[in-house]
């Protein structure tokens, strides 16, 4: 159920913090008109991960789940030229959405590419080209695709990184936890081996999960930075 605080609070938010942008605009009207589900990441969520962006001055920028290439906009726009975003899509409808987003706000596949896959298609493919030398690791990753694969895309997030300080974020980590893994009756110690559990014992990184109320009511990510 969405709590009004929260909607009221965050288009505030929006209001006072979030220059109007054509770019982002167009992608949400046209994403709407287009039929797409509203499961982007909200405009306060969009402009806070594209912040985390510049401030671990990402370069490469790994997206899973391009949607409509909302979030794909914000983080193009938070590396300013100054480097590239690749985002996964695994449905040709929301790819070619996706593209017609970003061809809209004036991003060249120099800025942006989409490349039309399954997840677990496309990464091993994309960790060759990073050990043959012919693709740049990534320094920011960030998952919002299937709930179930979860695990293992923060897994190949972490293998594709460029190690020591590259940041791992998931989406909707809370929503999946409350949902699934932890047990209802409360115990903690009884709860399902998902994503958080088995993210606590990766002695690759060292992570936290923040929950966030909002717009789009309660839920929370997963943060992880490369040891
Ligand atoms: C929903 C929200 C998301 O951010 C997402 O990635 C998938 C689904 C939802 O609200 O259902
Ligand atoms: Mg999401």
């Amino acid at each position: 159920p969405s709590n009004s605080r929260h909607e009221v609070v965050d288009s505030y938010v929006a209001t006072h913090l979030i220059t109007p942008n054509k770019a982002l605009e167009h992608a949400v009207e046209n994403s709407t008109k287009r039929g797409l589900p509203m499961i982007a990441v909200s405009p306060v969520q969009g402009k806070f991960t594209s912040l985390l962006a510049s401030l671990s001055s990402t370069r490469n920028l790994l997206e899973i789940g391009t949607l409509g290439g909302y979030s794909t906009i914000w983080f193009a726009q938070a590396l300013k030229g100054q480097g590239k975003v690749t985002s996964i899509e695994i449905d040709q409808s929301r790819r070619d959405i996706a593209v017609e987003n970003l061809q809209f706000g004036g991003f060249k596949p120099k800025d942006v590419d989409v490349i039309l896959g399954a997840g677990l298609d496309v990464l091993p493919r994309l960790a060759n080209e990073i050990k043959q030398g012919k693709r740049e690791p990534f320094d920011f990753i960030f998952i919002d695709a299937d709930w179930e694969n979860q695990w293992n895309y923060f897994d190949f997030g972490v293998k594709l990184s460029a190690g020591k300080g590259s940041v791992v974020y998931v989406d909707n980590a809370v929503r999946n936890l409350v949902e699934s893994d932890i047990d209802q009756s409360g115990s903690l110690e009884s709860g399902k081996d998902g994503l958080v559990a088995k993210v606590g014992r990766d002695d690759r990184v060292d992570a936290v999960v923040m929950q966030t109320v909002g717009g789009k009511d309660y839920d929370g990510f997963l943060l992880a930075v490369v040891k």
